[in-house]
């Protein structure tokens, strides 16, 4: 038997995946692990954090099979976030994650001075605050001493792939998310270099996800007894890994995440750009390419409002306390901005915002609106693709909100397209397992290696009565950000 491992280092915690040859998952283990928000909209992590959830997991995860028998390794993980080292190696500052919305001016910096036209020609995209460039340009700002230091520069899933094999390198899927590489070419942009003041020796190397970049360490390989030669692909950025581990992959597939952060991952052979950049233009995991609109806080909204407003951890039960009836006719709305917007809004002052109680609203009722504000989020994204003339019947859907069936329902509602719900909601790892195998040999190629691999366990039809209901509501919703707009800017202005 062979064995292979896919990591998903997430914001919340590293999950690991071990898979056999026949793609079937023997064993999941996760381990988790703080996000520190040392001031409002930052969000750091220790990259210390990671390695140690690293191996203390992987030790959990092959302690009942013949680890010998582990064959590859793949990581995938959170993107954007921003990971320097210096001339020994050493981590300079925690890591600034991708919902980190500290770069406002950096970001406004790039998108009206450099320009937003300059920025899509020579990176496909445009600056919001979460992706590296700005971030680079916000440490050369505020700690110079900590960027004179820098000697490279990395993606959270490479520092990890670094520290196992040695080998400095990177994949394009994670890379279209530093505003650094030419998306369309995949190779460093000089232009965008130039723009942050680093030089290309501080970038890793590039390469496809599906290819080997190197074996562990050989005090690695002695550390959990596996065999020297065991093979590290270069890994994806989750949700490109998340769409490898849902088949989603070759041209117009689609696949939407519901994690911390939420996102809609469209695929395409051939590389397009949305002329007005709200939504990501991106190379995907299997060589292609990829659009993606990005929420910053999906799961995040349902895990907030259940863990520190109700105060209570059970997250089903709370949601099954809710009356098919109530779904359509609530009357209250949730804004779910809690680390400010990515796409397609891209603000930063934006905030979590509630409208619409009367002193007979309830909890559920509240709890219903946070669930439908993360649908009406991503359906914000899926006009984008519409007006793109990208027509979306169908999804499958990953991510711990894939597991509420009252949330699927809001979802292909409010969508009003089919969802699909695959037996293995555990996107990333999954797919970073399957990119682990191809690395080395096990599949021809990529689409082999996901042709028979969704299961899929339940498929969610909209009913045409209730997706009227929620497209009423959904028209309504769109009023509340341009009303507020303006208001979070005084909000931030006062705070500041
Ligand atoms: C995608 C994005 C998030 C993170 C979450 O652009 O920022 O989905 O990758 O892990």
């Amino acid at each position: 038997m062979k064995y292979y491992i896919g990591a998903d280092l997430g914001t919340s915690a590293l999950k690991l995946l071990l898979c056999d040859e026949k793609k079937r998952i023997v064993r999941t283990v996760t381990k988790e692990y703080p996000v520190s928000y040392p001031r409002s909209g930052w969000s750091e992590q220790a990259p210390e954090l990671w390695w140690n959830a690293f191996l203390i997991g992987l030790g959990e995860l092959v302690d009942s099979i013949c680890a010998s028998d582990v064959a590859a390794l793949a990581v995938a993980g959170q993107m954007h976030g921003l990971v320097v080292l210096d001339d020994k190696d050493e981590v300079i500052r925690p890591a600034i994650l991708w919902n980190d919305g500290r770069t406002e001016k950096q970001t406004e910096y790039l998108n009206k001075t450099v320009g937003t036209d300059v920025l899509s020609e020579h990176t496909a995209n445009i600056a919001f605050a979460g992706f590296t460039a700005p971030k680079l340009l916000w440490m050369r700002e505020n700690e110079p001493e900590n960027f004179k230091k820098i000697k490279k520069i990395m993606l959270p899933k490479d520092y990890i792939t670094y520290r196992l094999t040695g080998a400095f390198v990177t994949d394009y899927s994670d890379a279209s998310g530093m505003l650094l590489l030419d998306v369309k070419n995949k190779r460093w942009s000089d232009r965008m270099l130039d723009i942050c003041k680093i030089s290309e020796d501080m970038l890793p190397r590039l390469c496809e996800s599906f290819k080997a970049v190197g074996t562990v360490r050989k005090e690695i390989a002695q550390m959990f007894g596996f065999s020297e030669c065991v093979k590290v692909a270069a890994g994806a950025g989750d949700n490109a890994a998340a769409a490898v581990g849902m088949a989603a992959v070759g041209v117009g597939k689609c696949n939407i995440s519901l994690g911390t952060s939420g996102t809609i991952f469209i695929t395409d052979d051939k590389f397009s750009v949305d002329e007005n950049n709200a939504l990501h233009s991106f190379c995907h995991a299997d060589g292609g390419y990829h659009l993606m609109g990005c929420i910053l806080s999906a799961a995040l909204c349902n895990k907030w409002f259940c863990d520190e407003i109700l105060g209570e951890k059970d997250y089903a039960s709370l949601q099954n306390d809710i009356s098919q009836e109530l779904l359509g006719e609530n009357e209250v709305f949730f804004l779910p901005y809690l680390m400010g917007e990515r796409s397609p809004i891209n603000d930063t002052d934006a905030t979590g915002l509630f409208i619409g109680m009367r002193p007979n609203t309830t909890q559920k009722e509240m709890l219903l609106a946070v669930l439908e504000g993360v649908a009406f989020a991503i359906r914000d994204n899926l006009e984008i693709a519409k007006k793109l003339g990208i027509r979306i019947t169908e999804s499958t859907v990953c991510g711990g909100g894939a597991r509420s069936p009252l949330w699927m329902k809001i979802l292909a509602n409010v969508l009003n397209i089919k969802l699909l719900i695959p037996s293995v909601e555990e996107g990333p790892g999954y797919g970073g397992a399957i990119l682990a195998a191809i690395s080395s040999g096990e599949y021809g190629d990529i689409k082999d290696a996901c042709a028979d691999l969704l299961n899929i366990k339940e498929t969610v039809i909209p009913d045409a009565v209730l997706s009227e209901k929620y497209e009423n509501k959904y028209c309504k919703y769109k009023k509340i950000y341009p009303a507020v707009k303006e208001l979070y800017k005084d909000l931030k202005g006062e705070e500041a």
